[in-house]
């Protein structure tokens, strides 16, 4: 064994740090169709069922909370067929697992303007919602018609609606008049589809959280390909800001 392959073995022999709070960013449906050939509402399929595949990988770990991003407020600009196809995608798939969901003790929780949305969607998604609401294992949440802008609108809307005084205002009140209200915040931060950036999602929750981006198109985005993010996650040392502690550095 090389001293290369020696360091590698050593650091996957490090025990894993297992995030409480992971936010994945599938990005790379539409490139996931064109190299197939295939129209690009074939390609969200394929990236739901790839979701639906790697739900029950990451429930065997102890994540608290996985928030995932379905659409954004900006996605609107895209064909509309394209919109209505994904649209009829997700009502479909909650409709087909929810009770699946529900027998994985999961709680569903919906993130952004519920109301944009059709009518049979949000009936799926309330529905969803208030049957899992009491179960106490991981919480899924889902951004559908989510901007991190908008949430911090809605929020200080919402606020001053309350008529909320000013000096009562601070971090953790704010906190509990955005859609994520009761979520920590995000530990670890994927994003497929190499692209580099946040793209309006969860903007006050990721304010320390580690990135990690991953080249693959999110329809191929493996289980080991998971594991990658979770060792590289684990090598991490999150300082918050403050020096490294005497007891970190032992
Ligand atoms: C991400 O895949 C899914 C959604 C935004 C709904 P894309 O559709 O953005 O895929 P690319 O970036 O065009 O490949
Ligand atoms: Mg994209």
């Amino acid at each position: 064994m090389n001293r290369k392959s020696m360091v590698r073995s050593a650091i996957r022999k490090k025990p894993l740090v297992i995030p409480s709070h992971v936010a994945i960013v599938p990005d790379g449906n539409g490139r996931w169709a064109e190299k197939h050939r295939l129209p690009r509402v074939a390609g969200h399929n394929a990236g739901i069922e790839n979701m639906h595949r790697l739900l029950q990988y990451i429930d065997q770990y102890p994540i608290k909370y996985l928030t995932l991003y379905g659409f954004s407020t900006e996605n609107w600009g895209r064909p509309e067929d394209e919109v209505k196809g994904l649209f009829g995608l997700v009502e479909e798939f909650i409709q087909d697992h929810i009770n699946e969901i529900h027998a994985k003790n999961m709680r569903l929780r919906h993130l952004g303007r519920l109301d944009e949305l059709p009518a049979g969607l949000q009936r799926a998604v309330n529905s969803a919602a208030s049957l899992t609401r009491d179960n106490t294992g991981m919480t899924l949440s889902v951004a559908f018609n989510y901007g991190g802008k908008r949430e911090i609108v809605d929020a200080v809307r919402r606020l001053i609606a309350d008529g909320i005084a000013p000096e009562k205002i601070d971090e953790n009140v704010f906190e509990g008049y955005l859609y994520t209200a009761g979520l920590p915040g995000v530990d670890l931060l994927i994003r497929t589809g190499d692209e580099l950036r946040l793209s309006n999602f969860l903007i006050w929750q990721t304010a320390y959280s580690e990135y990690y981006f991953a080249k693959v198109l999110w329809p191929d985005f493996s289980r080991e390909d998971f594991d990658n993010a979770l060792s590289s996650y684990s090598r991490r040392q999150r300082r918050f800001g403050r020096l490294q502690t005497q007891q970190e550095k032992c």
